[in-house]
């Protein structure tokens, strides 16, 4: 990647941008996902090998315990939205362990898009078009940081 590029695409993963009510709307959402999150997190990666069955060798590790580990940090970043450098050192160290899984860029847009389908899923009438548009502001931001940072 040129030099003046991977420096505007580092700059511009260094905040989130989400305004408060885009906060509240991804905080209150994932609250009332949580107790059905098991279900959510079955239908995101089913949907997952779906639409990328090249990504499925990638997966080595028990996939119960991966899920258990995949919606522990999806908390973990919920709840960080109001502190920025904790969020980004999240991301940042996800992003580093994801190159030695085999994950490349290209991956990440449609990971987001059977994370997004399996909450549509599971919030069912409560996947509000605002709740749609905070959690794809996030994904955009949080994916274009990891990518930023593993492959800039
Ligand atoms: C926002 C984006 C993502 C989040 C929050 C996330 C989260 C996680 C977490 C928590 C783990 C468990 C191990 C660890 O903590 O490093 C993991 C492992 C993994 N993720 Fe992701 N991930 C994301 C994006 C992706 C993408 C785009 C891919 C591409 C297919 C991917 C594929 C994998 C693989 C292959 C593993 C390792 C599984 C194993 O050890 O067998 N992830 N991910």
């Amino acid at each position: 990647m040129r030099p003046r590029i991977s420096g505007l695409l580092r700059a511009m993963s260094r905040s989130h941008g989400l305004s408060p009510a885009e906060v509240a709307e991804i905080q209150n959402s994932f609250d009332r996902m949580w107790p059905r999150s098991n279900v959510m997190v079955d239908l995101f990666y089913d949907r997952l090998f779906e639409l990328v069955p090249d990504s499925r060798p990638l997966f080595r590790d028990d996939m119960a315990n991966l899920k258990r580990k995949f919606i522990s940090t999806l908390a973990v970043i919920v709840g960080s939205l109001d502190n920025l450098s904790g969020l980004l050192s999240v991301a940042d160290k996800l992003a580093r362990d994801h190159v030695h899984y085999g994950v490349t860029a290209s991956h990440y847009a449609p990971v987001g898009e059977a994370l997004l389908w399996s909450m549509r899923e599971g919030l069912g009438t409560h996947w509000t078009p605002a709740v749609e548009d905070a959690w794809t502001k996030l994904y955009v931001f949080l994916s274009g940081r990891m990518i930023a940072a593993a492959y800039a």
